[in-house]
């Protein structure tokens, strides 16, 4: 979710790649924006309706807002919705708000980190920060360090990719790249923060089943994200998973 609702890109804006067990997305953040977002919470929390299950809540920046308030935009969600969550996702990794992966440079992440951490002082939810696949080793270790610094909870690796080589280009769309495409690229990413760091993995990227998930325990991972085959497969999908590991 964003600070400011927003229609996203225009439709279609997910494209289906069975055969190649992937999507690409544009979805661009539709969201009906913070504040009505915890108003929906809150008629939750007040009903029966309440997960008994861990919540994340994923902030992203509004595409309206300029890149140089990123900071002011995800504190404003963070107030609004931090009350709600288990953890907290810091998003700066969607291929599909312009700028939004400049955010994870050395500066704009640690002044984002820093922002958010002020107003974690009293909630103290674990933050965790969500990162590109295309990042060179290089910016990876300015990531680890600056989340290092500011005593983050975990990373989330990866978000979906730009890099479409593996997709015949008539079936090409403008987006990120998520599914089986991405399991070996997010994978090796996992291992290369374990070489690095003691700060807890989130894995994501081309989990469609037990040995795809134990992959990503081996590379390292603590807990495992998965959005493409559970499009495709749906919820028999983690009992399948959870039975076979
Ligand atoms: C339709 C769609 C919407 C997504 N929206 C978000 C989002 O709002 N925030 C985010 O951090 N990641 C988002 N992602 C990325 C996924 O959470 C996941 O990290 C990525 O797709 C790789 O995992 P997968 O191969 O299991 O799909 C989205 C992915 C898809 C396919």
């Amino acid at each position: 979710m964003t600070a400011k609702a927003q229609p996203g890109s225009p439709k279609p804006r997910i494209f289906r790649l069975p055969a190649q067990q992937a999507l690409i997305n544009r979805l661009g953040f539709n969201n009906d924006g913070a504040d009505a977002i915890a108003d929906r919470l809150r008629r939750l929390r007040n009903s029966e309706g309440w997960p008994a299950v861990p919540v994340g809540i994923n902030i992203g920046k509004s595409r309206a807002t300029p890149l140089e308030q990123a900071t002011d935009d995800y504190r404003y969600s963070f107030r609004l919705l931090r009350e709600f969550a288990d953890y907290i996702v810091l998003n700066v990794s969607s291929p599909n708000t312009p700028g939004l992966r400049e955010l994870q440079e050395p500066a704009a992440l640690s002044q984002l980190l820093r922002a958010i951490a002020d107003k974690n002082q009293i909630t103290r939810k674990p933050i965790l920060v969500k990162i590109a696949p295309d990042l060179s080793p290089n910016g990876l270790d300015e990531i680890i360090a600056t989340c290092e610094e500011n005593k983050i909870a975990g990373i989330i690796a990866t978000n979906t990719t730009l890099d479409h080589s593996s997709i015949p280009p008539p079936l090409d769309q403008e987006g990120g790249l998520s599914g089986a495409p991405l399991r070996e690229k997010s994978s090796a990413l996992v291992r290369a923060i374990i070489a690095r760091s003691t700060i807890p993995v989130i894995a994501s990227g081309g989990i469609f089943d037990a040995e795809s998930a134990r992959e990503k325990i081996e590379a390292g991972a603590e807990l495992l994200q998965i959005y493409t085959a559970f499009i495709y497969r749906g919820p028999g999908l983690l009992r399948e998973i959870t039975a076979e590991l």
